[in-house]
């Protein structure tokens, strides 16, 4: 690439994120997701810290404004009304103000808050104060929502709370989920993008009937965690839960308040011993598992290399795991494709079925670094700038032919491209 096509594609991706600016928050893409969305922001503030820090800042906060009173922070803010999407606040019913969803998504706030606060120009320590506080109850209320029992790992009640809608993680949990009192409903997505790369009709009958009985039951934790018919521990969160801890623990000490520190300290720790329970020997990887049945997921997916974002892997493990990762690298032209590409279920342009996604590859990648496997991670970055650079800043893309799917000129592939997949000046041919 030469300095002038990155600086198009630089300017093409800040233009995308002021254009989905609404003021306060970033919007995924017009017309499929038109309100705020939880981990799109945080990761959008990356994109935005790029160019304007102050207004990184503020991305976050306005998340975390709608933080509700139990320390949960929704994983859709309705800050304003748009009828072209659904299900909408009606369908929620949280009774809240601004309007949110019921659920959460997984927490790479406080991680982006931790990049933020380290950025140079930054920061304003009272503003990183005020986030944290927000933060641990958030983190808290992970612990007791949504591990009442103290076990070490979170359950999602939704899908759509992994942040990886269809992933086939999810078929086996959904099969029990009772659709026969959902009723008629019209969906809006397959308005905006080709049915065929969307979830299709069965599970989405499952999204609203779990959506059905969270409003039915005013969305009380206790009633949903002794009765939920979906209560997975999602690899994908749990490992993202254990980073953000231990980035807020360290930006609590930070902003000399070291009793948040030491609780979000003590949570990584039960986190981390909880998290064992997702290696599967059998696959030599880590997987999500149902709480309720106690079975394992039967195949990895892009989630499971998630756990080098979340802390250290165990030399033997992970030296199994990159072996795997080269064998799914044989298979497919780009990394990381969402779920295993020799597996028959993986489908290369259905949404979380088997597409890259450029946000899981800059996790991905930023934990193999950590780990140091820095070629590894290299490859991760140059695939993913290559995808962006010949395609477009789409939703997501085919690891097979580039194909981009779902939106176009979407805020976190932008986000992605301005701070991590661009090249390095000393990069540029
Ligand atoms: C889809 C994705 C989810 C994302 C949302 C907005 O629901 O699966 O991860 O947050 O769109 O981009």
């Amino acid at each position: 690439m030469d300095q002038k096509s990155k600086e198009a594609l630089d300017e093409s991706a800040r233009t995308i994120l002021k254009q989905n600016d609404r003021g306060g928050y970033t919007i995924p893409t017009k017309d499929l997701y038109p309100f705020q969305w939880n981990w799109d922001s945080s990761l959008v503030a990356l994109g935005l810290s790029t160019f304007d820090l102050d207004r990184a800042w503020t991305e976050l906060e306005t998340l975390l404004s709608a933080q509700w009173d139990n320390g949960m922070v929704p994983h859709i803010v309705f800050w304003k009304d748009d009828e072209g999407y659904f299900p909408g606040p009606g369908e929620w019913g949280a009774q809240r103000t601004p309007p949110t969803s019921g659920i959460t998504q997984p927490p790479v706030a406080a991680t982006v808050a931790r990049r933020l606060f380290a950025h140079p120009g930054n920061p304003d320590a009272r503003r990183a104060v005020r986030l944290v506080e927000t933060l641990d109850r958030w983190h808290q209320w992970f612990a007791d929502a949504r591990d009442p029992n103290g076990t070490g790992l979170v359950a999602i009640i939704h899908p759509w709370e992994s942040g990886r809608d269809n992933l086939p993680d999810w078929d086996v949990p959904l099969s029990i989920v009772d659709t026969s009192g959902v009723g008629e409903y019209r969906r809006r997505d397959t308005e905006h993008v080709d049915a065929s790369q969307r979830p299709q009709k069965a599970d989405y009958d499952r999204y609203m009937a779990l959506v059905q009985f969270g409003r039915d039951n005013a969305w009380d934790t206790d009633v949903i965690a002794h009765h939920s018919p979906f209560w997975v521990a999602d690899v994908g969160m749990n490992a993202i839960l254990r980073r953000a801890e231990t980035d807020l623990a360290w930006l609590a000490d930070a902003v000399g308040k070291p009793l948040i520190a030491a609780r979000a300290t003590a949570r990584a720790r039960q986190l981390e011993k909880g998290f064992e329970r997702l290696w599967s020997e059998k696959l030599g990887g880590y997987v999500s598992l149902d709480l309720k049945t106690n079975q394992q997921a039967s195949d990895l997916s892009a989630g499971s290399w998630l756990a080098f974002y979340a802390g250290s892997v165990h030399p033997a493990r992970a030296e199994q795991m990159m072996q795997l990762l080269a064998k799914w690298q044989e298979k497919v032209r780009y990394s990381v494709p969402s779920f295993d590409p020799t597996n028959p279920l993986f489908d290369d342009i259905r949404y979380w079925r088997g597409p890259v996604w450029a946000i899981i590859n800059w996790m991905i990648s930023e934990g193999l670094t950590r780990n140091g496997y820095v070629q590894a991670a290299d490859r991760i970055r140059t695939d993913t700038r290559a995808l962006i650079a010949d395609t477009g800043f789409f939703e997501y893309f085919s690891p097979l032919t580039a194909q981009g799917g779902g939106g176009d000129f979407f805020s976190w592939t932008a986000s992605m491209w301005l701070s991590w997949a661009t090249p390095l000046p000393d990069e540029i041919a």
